[in-house]
């Protein structure tokens, strides 16, 4: 029983200014401008400076949400860091960003890790703690640097992934009817191998072998990620759509994962969404995992695409497999 409404008060982002285009590219791998262009829609990638790190992109993000919500670091009761690339396996980037917030009371940080879901299913749970009246102001943050973990002489993946960090910070509303009204999550562990990192984990750490073999970087199968993503990502626009009993046109805008065009563009066509209401910037910044979604929310929040009162609808899905989405009103 949700006692408050769990309310985005506001959000915030961060692109690092060095820019990846399709034309660099072509200068690493075998590609062309046309087929990334035609295969994914995306054009240029942000990516982060030597001296940036999750953490440092993630404290600009947090920054931006807590002046937007306007409240201080202080007014925060727990950080949510969802991120795959974590500045380091420990202390958690939550932890650190805390720190550098500069926040004095000891609350409650934590990082999440459901990849390119991450950021929804953070948002679900910071939306648990405030409806419960637990906490008052919970920040949520999707940050990653996946430059680190991409292989650019692979082009079956170099050419998708770029960085970025985006954050919102929830609040305790009394009307229960604003805010995140239902989410759902789900994973299905039995597709873990087709997006994942082989070593620099607990069963095969790093050793000269698996840097030799280059085992500390992203794989992926594209095309059996493309198959599920094409599915789950209509079946969970349907649902959030069902939950709230929402028809397509009364939907403002759809948010989905930026991951590839191709796939937004399944999905949401097939649940009756002309494409002015649908979210997309991956032509910008490539798809930026668990900070895509709360990069394109703060885009469209601060350029007007949707605002107080209207039904926003976050679509993810991401390795894990996992995928997630959340019904919002404004
Ligand atoms: O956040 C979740 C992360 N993952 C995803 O969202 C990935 C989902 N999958 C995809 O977006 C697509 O599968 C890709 C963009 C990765 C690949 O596109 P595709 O249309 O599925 O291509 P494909 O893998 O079926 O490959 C078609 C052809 C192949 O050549 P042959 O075997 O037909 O001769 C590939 O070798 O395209 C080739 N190819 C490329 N050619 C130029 C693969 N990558 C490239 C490339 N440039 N970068």
């Amino acid at each position: 029983m949700r006692r408050f409404g769990a309310v985005i008060k506001g959000t915030g982002s961060y692109l690092p200014q060095r820019c990846l285009s399709n034309a660099d590219l072509e200068k690493l791998v075998d590609t062309s401008d046309d087929w990334i262009v035609q295969r994914t829609g995306i054009r240029e990638r942000r990516l982060a400076e030597t001296s940036e790190s999750t953490s440092s992109m993630a404290l600009k993000a947090a920054r931006a949400a807590l002046d937007a919500a306007h409240l201080t670091p202080e007014d925060l009761d727990l950080i949510i860091v969802a991120t795959l690339t974590p500045d380091m396996l420990t202390p958690s980037t939550a932890c650190i960003l805390q720190h550098q917030l500069g926040i004095q009371r000891h609350i409650g940080a934590f990082d999440l890790g459901a990849a390119c879901s991450g950021f929804v299913y953070a948002l679900s749970v910071g939306s648990q703690f405030i409806g419960s009246g637990a906490c008052k102001h919970v920040l949520v943050v999707g940050a990653e640097t996946l430059s680190r973990l991409v292989d650019y002489t692979d082009r079956g993946t170099c050419i998708l992934f770029g960085d970025g960090a985006g954050a919102a910070v929830l609040s305790a509303h009394d009307d229960t009817s604003l805010g995140v009204q239902a989410f759902s999550l789900g994973a299905d562990g039995s597709g873990g191998e087709f997006i994942h990192v082989p070593a620099g984990g607990s069963r095969t750490p790093a050793s000269l072998e698996t840097i030799a073999s280059r085992q500390h970087y992203l794989k992926m199968n594209g095309r059996e990620v493309y198959k599920f993503a094409v599915h789950q990502m209509t079946v969970s626009l349907e649902k959030a759509m069902l939950d709230c009993q929402l028809t397509a046109q009364q939907v403002r805008l759809v948010i989905p994962h930026q991951s590839n065009v191709r796939i937004i563009d399944s999905a949401t066509e097939k649940m009756g969404f002309p494409r002015d209401r649908v979210m997309v910037n991956i032509d910008r910044y490539g798809n930026t995992s668990a900070a895509s979604i709360p990069i394109a929310l703060d885009e469209a929040m601060r350029t007007g695409r949707c605002g107080s009162g209207d039904w926003i609808i976050l679509l993810a899905f991401g390795a894990g497999l996992t995928w997630a989405s959340a019904t919002i009103r404004l």
